[in-house]
């Protein structure tokens, strides 16, 4: 398959299998040894142990490890090696990479879950920029998220559009796609034009995900630019 050209011209997002899990495993045990060192997590030996673990803390509990796990400077480098025959289709072997990966929770509770309904351009990154999210388990149940093939997604963008409204109800009332199911080291790639956002669930374990942005050194920057990238040459 052609993952660049399913990902421009194509249905913008793909589901890839990691070229080296054990840059994943690493991710799982650093998830875990971050989350011990944090003071609100005792006892936990697995992830699915952290998962569930998440779902009890308060609030200000979950903020903080949240913010310790995303600070990590390291898992963007060990996303990208772990998929790097596909990066290097997509950006070569020399690119920008986002300097801090995200980690997301998608507890079972309200307060915390869903991601809204947008697309990662809208937040300022350049069109040639690619996005890897993983789940850091199996993710067989609900709590992942939907991802909306990029024709439809600007489709409804230029309905809103037409209607002078700005993240108006069919943009953000969406929630009959399926969340997309997939086993750990298997990553979700997807372009900065397709919709996507993660739903509400009642399962008894938090999901968590992890993601990361890429984009050729030789395409603009747009607004993301050093604080947001560093320069990183692939070693795997
Ligand atoms: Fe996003």
């Amino acid at each position: 398959m052609d993952l660049l050209h399913e990902l421009v011209y194509g249905r913008g997002y793909c589901l890839v299998k990691a070229d080296e899990v054990s840059f994943l495993d690493g991710i799982k045990e650093l998830l875990l040894d971050i989350s011990l060192s944090d003071g609100n997590v005792a006892d936990v030996k697995s992830v699915d142990e952290l998962r569930e673990k998440i779902t009890t803390l308060p609030e200000s509990d979950i903020n903080s490890l949240n913010m310790k796990l995303s600070a990590y400077p390291d898992f963007s480098a060990m996303l990208v090696n772990a998929f790097s025959s596909s990066v290097r289709e997509l950006a070569g072997g020399e690119f920008f990479l986002q300097r801090r990966s995200h980690v997301m929770f998608n507890t079972s509770d309200l307060r915390h879950t869903r991601a809204m309904s947008h697309f990662d351009g809208m937040s300022g990154i350049s069109p040639f920029t690619f996005t890897i999210w993983i789940p850091a388990h199996d993710l067989h149940d609900n709590s992942g998220i939907w991802v909306l093939d990029q024709d439809a997604s600007m489709q409804l963008v230029e309905r809103e559009s037409e209607k002078q409204c700005v993240m108006g109800k069919d943009l953000l009332g969406m929630d009959a796609l399926e969340p997309l199911r997939m086993d750990f080291g298997t990553g979700v790639f997807f372009n900065p034009f397709v919709m996507h956002g993660a739903y509400p669930h009642d399962g008894a374990l938090a999901r968590i995900g992890v993601s990361t942005r890429f984009q050729s050194r030789s395409k603009p920057l747009f607004i993301r630019n050093s604080e947001f990238y560093y320069p990183y040459d692939l070693t795997a």
